[in-house]
């Protein structure tokens, strides 16, 4: 343990980042799964040179049911046994406390996660969330469009609500998860902006459903990521990073190795998030992965993060075209 220890303090100094004010080790985070559900494994991801962890999500419904509880143990006593059973069920107060405990055990930030589906009802609750110690808060969020007769700009609007709820609670740092389906990811990126969030989680990777031609029933498509996926966050980091607003961007998807995570860190990440990989491999991968980044600064003389962050996004790189180029037309020819 203490040469592992020592092994990583040589490389860590020189991979240190900014992310949300806070000073992070490692540009990587272990994002909010399975993984990171309990103090064990937290505790891991430390060891293994995490720069920051973001805890399961707490699902809005879980605390839907626990404001509702506490408000109405009065109101309704008739009723307390019923729901002091099922709060405690569901855990909210065990994830309060898995905060305060993650707070006292680490060094590194603790990021505790939202999973949200509306835009208020639950949003006083994340003062809760700050009282317990975190560092900052991730909202997962995605209000998935399923009404014809709304417009973008109607659902839209529902992200707007949510983070001005929030803000007027919570002063911790607020990062919003959200998908890459929108019309226009840099107007949200900068409607976000103008409401205070802090920073953007680009990009979450949901549930998607397939079909069991056997059975006929729906099943869960690639739980996991794969590498490929980076395709379809890489353009919008970059794009996203080259408007110098002042919100910080943790790139997530497709991360499977220290390479990957350089990419997205050129591309102009302040951090990425990695989950599928280590599910793969064992959090232990992560010490293998801040080693590759620190290999490939060696290599190519960069002493720190901030030397390289953003060097190929859509400002800096010298042909940004690249970037909004979408379709293959010039690339046919090779493919014939
Ligand atoms: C089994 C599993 C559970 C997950 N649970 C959550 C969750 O509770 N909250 C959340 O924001 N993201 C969750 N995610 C999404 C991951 O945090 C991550 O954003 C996504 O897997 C893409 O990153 P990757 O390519 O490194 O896997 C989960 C992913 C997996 C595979």
């Amino acid at each position: 343990m203490i040469v592992k220890n020592q092994l990583i303090r040589e490389y860590m100094e020189k991979l240190n980042t900014n992310y949300l004010g806070l000073t992070l080790r490692s540009p990587l985070i272990v994002s909010s799964s399975r993984l990171t559900s309990t103090l064990g494994h937290l505790k891991e991801a430390e060891e293994n040179g995490a720069g920051a962890v973001v805890l399961k999500s707490l699902f809005e419904e879980q605390i839907n049911y626990y404001v509702h509880a506490v408000s109405s143990e009065s109101d309704y006593p008739e009723a307390e046994d019923y729901i002091s059973n099922y709060v405690h069920s569901n855990s909210v107060e065990n994830y309060l406390e898995m905060i305060r405990q993650a707070k006292k055990n680490l060094s590194i930030p603790v990021i505790p996660s939202i999973n949200c589906y509306t835009a208020k009802g639950w949003t006083g609750f994340a003062r809760n969330i700050a009282e317990a110690g975190a560092d900052a808060l991730e909202i997962n969020v995605f209000f998935l469009p399923v009404d014809r007769k709304k417009t973008s700009a109607e659902s839209e609007k529902l992200y707007f609500e949510l983070i001005e709820n929030l803000k007027k609670v919570v002063k911790i740092p607020v990062v919003l998860k959200i998908g890459f389906r929108f019309s226009n990811i840099l107007y949200m990126f900068d409607q976000f902006y103008n409401r205070g969030v802090n920073g953007v989680v680009m990009f979450n990777r949901f549930y998607e459903p397939d079909i069991n031609i056997d059975n006929l029933e729906i099943m869960p498509a690639a739980v996991l990521s794969n590498e490929l996926e980076r395709r379809y966050v890489l353009r919008w980091v970059a794009m996203a990073s080259a408007q110098k607003l002042k919100i910080d961007i943790s790139a997530s998807t497709g991360v499977h190795s220290g390479q990957d995570a350089v990419k997205y860190i050129l591309a102009g990440a302040n951090t990425v998030q990695v989950c599928s990989v280590l599910y793969n491999k064992g959090i232990s991968y992560l010490k293998k992965m801040n080693e590759q980044i620190a290999g490939w600064m060696d290599a190519k003389g960069f002493g720190s993060i901030d030397q390289f962050r953003g060097k190929v996004n859509y400002a800096n790189y010298d042909k940004p075209g690249a970037f909004e180029r979408t379709q293959f037309m010039k690339y046919f020819s090779s493919y014939e």
